[in-house]
């Protein structure tokens, strides 16, 4: 491919964006991709320039998204976290049980960090039924970094969702079993779930939730990774201007992917066709659902605009509406 076929190709995902792709065109880009990426380390570096203000208003990069041993949570952010959940415990209960996490899972997170020659691109895999037939199983498998969500299985859905996973995101309440190379993604709502987390790798968990939790999972334990209570807030603040009572766990790992990556493809967000909120894997249950305590709709919002300003690559899969 030719540099001027390739710069036509970038403006062309630039200035149109990709809306409805399926079958053989999802192929197509898969291919045009990869050959991208030989010539350009980052494809998006071209559309980046406009809309910066509005970036800078909501992308804080100084706000670490992870815990790690050498980090301190202030209390102020502690006692907005500890609402979310009904926390009773206080804060030094959270700082000694830290210090027990880091005794048994890595000290800092194993995250690439960025590089001016470096391209790290981020697909992040939500579990919209919208997925269903859309074909971007090849696609999202060139990502650098493959993120899942909850209970988002591959495992017969591989060519609408492909196989790869790098990272894998829950809360006790949904986790699942991994593979040995998946980073395991905790978003803790409460000191229970840090304590779960050590528990389900080594004596087993007997704690209650209010649905039953794994007393054990299957995950390579060097590869863990705890979200930052102060990460989450900072997504509430400045990404939702506070709006619900706090963000909901697709929209945290979207701005995670903001926050690790240089590229971010987006995949499996929103409603269905037929603007229902179901997932992939499943037969439509409860129709009026929509999305619980979370603020879904603005949250929708945010992710269109990011499409709009080109932050992000944002793909509908089968929607009749766009
Ligand atoms: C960005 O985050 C850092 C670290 O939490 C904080 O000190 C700083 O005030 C934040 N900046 C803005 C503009 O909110
Ligand atoms: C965190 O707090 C500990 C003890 O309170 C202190 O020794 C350490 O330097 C602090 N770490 C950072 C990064 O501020
Ligand atoms: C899992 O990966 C670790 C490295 O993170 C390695 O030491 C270990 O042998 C692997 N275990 C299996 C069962 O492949």
């Amino acid at each position: 491919m030719t540099k001027t076929k390739v710069k036509m190709f970038v403006v062309l995902l630039c200035v149109t964006g990709i809306w409805v792709l399926r079958g053989h065109v999802s192929r197509m880009l898969s291919e045009y991709f990869s050959q991208l990426q030989d010539t350009y380390p980052c494809a998006f570096d071209k559309c980046l320039s406009e809309d910066d203000l509005w970036s800078m208003l909501h992308l804080n990069t100084s706000v670490e998204p992870f815990l790690s041993a050498q980090y301190n949570l202030s209390e102020d952010a502690f006692n907005w976290w500890k609402r979310l959940q009904a926390e009773r415990h206080d804060f030094s209960t959270y700082k000694t049980t830290v210090d027990r996490l880091f005794e048994m899972f890595p000290s800092s997170p194993d995250v690439i960090k960025p590089s001016p020659d470096l391209c790290r691109s981020c697909a992040v895999v939500g579990n919209s039924g919208n997925l269903k037939q859309s074909r971007y199983g090849p696609l999202i498998d060139l990502h650098d970094v493959i993120i899942r969500i909850n209970h988002g299985p591959t495992k017969g859905f591989e060519a609408d969702v492909g196989t790869r996973t790098t990272h894998h995101v829950m809360y006790p309440e949904s986790a699942v079993d991994l593979d040995n190379n998946t980073h395991l993604v905790l978003f803790p709502f409460k000191i229970q779930d840090l304590e779960w987390l050590i528990k389900a790798f080594s004596t087993g968990f007997t704690g209650r939730s209010y649905v039953p939790v794994k007393s054990n999972i299957k995950a390579n334990k060097d590869l863990v990774m705890v979200i930052n209570p102060a990460f989450m807030r900072y997504v509430h603040d400045m990404w939702l201007q506070k709006k619900g009572s706090y963000p909901s766990t697709g929209f945290m790992t979207l701005i995670l992917a903001l926050h690790i990556c240089d590229e971010v493809r987006v995949f499996g967000y929103g409603a269905d066709k037929y603007g229902n909120w179901n997932h992939y894997w499943e037969k439509l249950k409860d129709t009026k659902f929509k999305t619980g305590k979370h603020p879904g709709s603005h949250e929708y919002g945010i992710i269109e605009e990011l499409a709009e300003k080109q932050k992000i690559m944002f793909f509908t899969g089968r929607r009749s509406f766009s």
